[in-house]
């Protein structure tokens, strides 16, 4: 089945940018809120995006390293073509539909995308009640970052056809969608959101067992956990790490890089919430001081002009 109407589930973060996504790429999207204040809040979201967009295709008339895959293929663009796309930026911006009816979002929806807050009990109360409202055909995907589609599959009352597509921040131009289902999932409705992700100019990744983290943050989080321990162990500085890291394996950034850029805030919180943090000889304590002390000073990382590295102008220095 071709998925034609699409509801997104919360208007946040990833929620106002998969609907936007979608509603560029031709498809009829409503996005369902939780309460009329967060229709408030959602709509400078998307008129962000819009901007973002149109500006984005307007740069690529003149500068190439503005491209964004989820926009345009490379090949395609031309002067014509661009516009052709500043068209449907607002073909995309005029269609989308917010509501807070849970009918109006659902009832007709041939595929679910489920972006509300990232705690058990939201999602758990937004499946039990979603279950009245969609008819047998609807698929539904959760684009969950830490919890496990088995979790939620008995939950949505369609096992057979519950999934996760999970996207990454600025999906317009880190475009990838890693599908995983769970054991009950059947592999008829993986496939089928491996071509919708396509279809919404994403690339896919088959994700064929269900995993914690999928598999970028599988590789993410251990790289950049080794990193942290290197650097409070005094084995290298974060410059020597990151210029290891990437000089040897041809990547653009090391790992130092990449904490200022995901900035401090949130791996601080969860080394310091780890039951290792709590023992003051363990390195994962040290670790917890140490950028705890960047914190204090400021350097949260690049949107504070400073992390491991100096943003301030030219390229970085590491700190
Ligand atoms: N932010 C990211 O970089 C990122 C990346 C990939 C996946 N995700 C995942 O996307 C989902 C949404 O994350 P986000 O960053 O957009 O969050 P967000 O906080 O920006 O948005 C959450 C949305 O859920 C709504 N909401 C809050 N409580 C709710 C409830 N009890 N019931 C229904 N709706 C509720 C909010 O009104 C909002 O529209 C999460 O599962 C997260 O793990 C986030």
């Amino acid at each position: 089945m071709s998925f034609k109407k699409i509801a997104v589930a919360g208007g946040g973060v990833l929620g106002s940018q998969i609907a936007f996504q979608s509603a560029y790429c031709g498809l009829d999207v409503t996005i369902w809120l939780r309460m009329e204040s967060s229709i408030g809040r959602s709509r400078p979201k998307i008129d962000r995006l819009r901007q973002i967009y149109l500006d984005t295709l307007e740069a690529l008339k003149t500068d190439p390293a503005a491209y964004a895959y989820g926009l345009i293929a490379r090949e395609d663009i031309s002067p014509e073509a661009l516009d052709a796309c500043k068209e449907r930026v607002e073909q995309a911006y005029a269609s989308l539909r917010l509501t807070t009816n849970w009918d109006e979002a659902f009832s007709d929806a041939d595929l679910v995308i489920e972006a509300v807050a990232e705690t058990p009990d939201a999602k758990t109360a937004f499946y039990k009640e979603l279950a009245r409202h969609i008819p047998e055909r609807t698929v539904i995907v959760t684009n969950s970052s830490t919890l496990l589609p088995s979790s939620f599959a008995e939950t949505t009352g369609r096992p057979d056809k519950f999934l996760a597509l999970h996207f990454a921040n600025e999906i317009w131009r880190n475009p990838t969608g890693e599908v995983m289902g769970h054991a009950g999932t059947d592999p008829t409705h993986f496939e089928e959101i491996v071509e919708f992700a396509s279809q919404i100019r994403m690339v896919p990744i088959r994700v064929l067992k269900e995993q914690p983290g999928y598999i970028l943050n599988s590789l993410l989080v251990p790289l950049i956990a080794a990193a942290l321990r290197l650097w409070a162990t005094g084995v290298g500085t974060p410059e020597d790490i990151d210029k290891d890291w990437t000089i040897s394996t041809g990547a653009p950034y090391g790992p130092f890089r990449l904490l200022d850029i995901i900035g401090l805030v949130t791996p601080l919180n969860i080394i310091s919430r780890s039951p290792q943090a709590k023992d003051e000889s363990s390195v994962e304590h040290k670790i917890v001081q140490m950028l705890q002390a960047k914190m204090d000073r400021g350097e949260t990382g690049v949107n504070a002009g400073k992390g491991f590295y100096d943003y301030g102008g030219g390229e970085p220095a590491a700190k």
